[in-house]
């Protein structure tokens, strides 16, 4: 069985979580896109691990977690997390398996990043991880893979031709020294030894599995609302992380799909700029943002939060062909007495039933929100579903009815047995 998980916001819905939980269940796990912008925290025992590049699911032991062609990896974080996970005691050789087609990120792509974002008048709020330069490279065909840092003659010429055209942009357009091909040829050299033994053809990789009946959970990194094609453009990141970009991402067929399971939060955040019809505003936002520890696993800023879209869920279960949902940091909205979700959005007296195309109206649009009552005490005593209050499991029916997809995972707190199957 084939399973991808998606965000269906703008990322941090807890995918990290929820992969973590499903990843006991299955073989292997594949991460399908983005790069070190992703953080994905997984709290297990007394112990938080976050994770920016490899699958989350390298806590279970024996599990193989691939990183697919549709990453873009920053070599010097990757071996970073392979030492920390090393010195913890895992044993990676065996289970870490990194596709040769991945992008690398070089240390022009993050300064690149950084550069772009100071000079934009309309900035994205990026990561500054280099994630936006190193995918524009890759479609405009500069791009130097993992599998180019093990061929010396292959890795010298892509290095010269790239630096010879970006020292001179970045010394006429952005007053920067440049970069030198010495170290940056000696250091990447570095990595692609070191890396060398977890260099694998995924694609090949995951077909044998698959054949041998295999279960896959193929992982995307941000949201669907980050979402290159379908997101609120521009302020998205610059890869697929619908689910269609699991297949061109991994090299496993669409044919070969069985189930798209969708990640939503209980409410919305968001990281960096752009519109977000639902948000909360004053002393609410800082109280909510506090009560859900929503501080980017990345870059620490603080996340914008707002009620729950019904509009973006109901387009993210379209977009992707989400099947089930799994409901997280419900505890979060604990001891409110009144909780919305957003409907509909209004803008200059025209009503949107739909998630907007036009980017204006997006941004201006008017939440227009149905109040429900929230619940006394906590939710995250509950065993079963039964065991929840009647206001938080009438909070869930109507993001099932509205969001338009059965929910299969209810999250009532960090650790993983906060969690409650449908
Ligand atoms: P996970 O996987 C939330 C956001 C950035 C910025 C935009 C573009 O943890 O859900 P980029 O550096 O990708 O060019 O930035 O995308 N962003 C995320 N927001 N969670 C993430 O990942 C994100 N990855 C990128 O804040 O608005
Ligand atoms: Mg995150």
């Amino acid at each position: 069985m084939n399973t991808i998980i998606v965000g269906t916001q703008w990322g941090d819905e807890g995918k990290g979580k929820i992969i973590d939980i499903l990843s006991g269940r299955v073989d292997y796990i594949v991460r399908y896109q983005g790069g070190s912008n992703a953080g994905h925290t997984v709290v297990v025992g007394d112990k938080q691990y976050i994770f920016h590049l490899i699958p989350s699911g390298i806590l279970h032991r024996g599990k193989i977690c691939c990183i697919g062609n549709g990453v873009v990896i920053d070599p010097k974080l990757l071996m970073e997390e392979i030492d920390g996970l090393s010195a913890s005691g895992f044993k990676l050789k065996s289970r870490l398996k990194i596709s040769a087609l991945a992008h690398a990120i070089l240390p022009y792509h993050r300064v690149l990043d950084k550069l772009r974002e100071i000079k934009r008048l309309h900035k994205i709020g990026t990561t500054g991880r280099g994630i936006g330069p190193c995918y524009s490279d890759k479609i405009n065909r500069c791009g130097i893979r993992i599998g180019d840092l093990l061929n010396r003659r292959v890795f010298e010429a892509k290095l010269r031709d790239n630096l010879k055209e970006k020292n001179e942009i970045f010394k006429k357009v952005y007053k920067h020294s440049g970069f030198n091909f010495e170290s940056i040829f000696i250091e990447y050299l570095g990595y692609g030894r070191r890396l060398t033994p977890y260099i694998s053809n995924i694609a090949l990789l995951l077909e044998k599995a698959h054949d041998k009946g295999k279960d896959i959970l193929l992982e995307g990194a941000q949201g669907t609302f980050l979402d290159i094609e379908f997101g609120t453009y521009p302020f998205v990141t610059s890869s697929s992380a619908t689910a269609g970009g699991a297949c061109t991402g991994t090299g496993v067929s669409p044919v070969k799909i069985d189930k798209v399971l969708g990640v939503t939060k209980a409410y919305t955040t968001r990281v960096g700029e752009g519109p977000f019809p639902a948000e909360f505003s004053g002393k609410f936002s800082d109280f909510m943002r506090q009560k859900g520890k929503e501080f980017g696993a990345t870059t620490g800023r603080p996340r914008r939060c707002g009620w729950f879209d019904a509009l973006m869920v109901r387009e993210a279960v379209r977009l992707n062909g989400i099947s089930e949902l799994a409901v997280m940091k419900l505890d979060v909205l604990d001891g409110l007495k009144t909780i919305k979700i957003c409907t509909a959005y209004k803008y200059k007296g025209k009503l949107f039933k739909e998630f907007p195309q036009d980017q204006e109206v997006v941004s201006g649009a008017k939440p227009v929100y149905k109040q429900v009552s929230g619940w006394p005490g906590t939710v995250t005593l509950a065993k079963a579903l039964k065991e929840l209050p009647q206001q938080a499991r009438d909070y869930l029916s109507l993001l099932q009815d509205s969001g338009g997809a059965r929910i299969s995972i209810v999250s009532i707190g960090s650790s993983r047995r906060d969690t409650i199957f449908i």
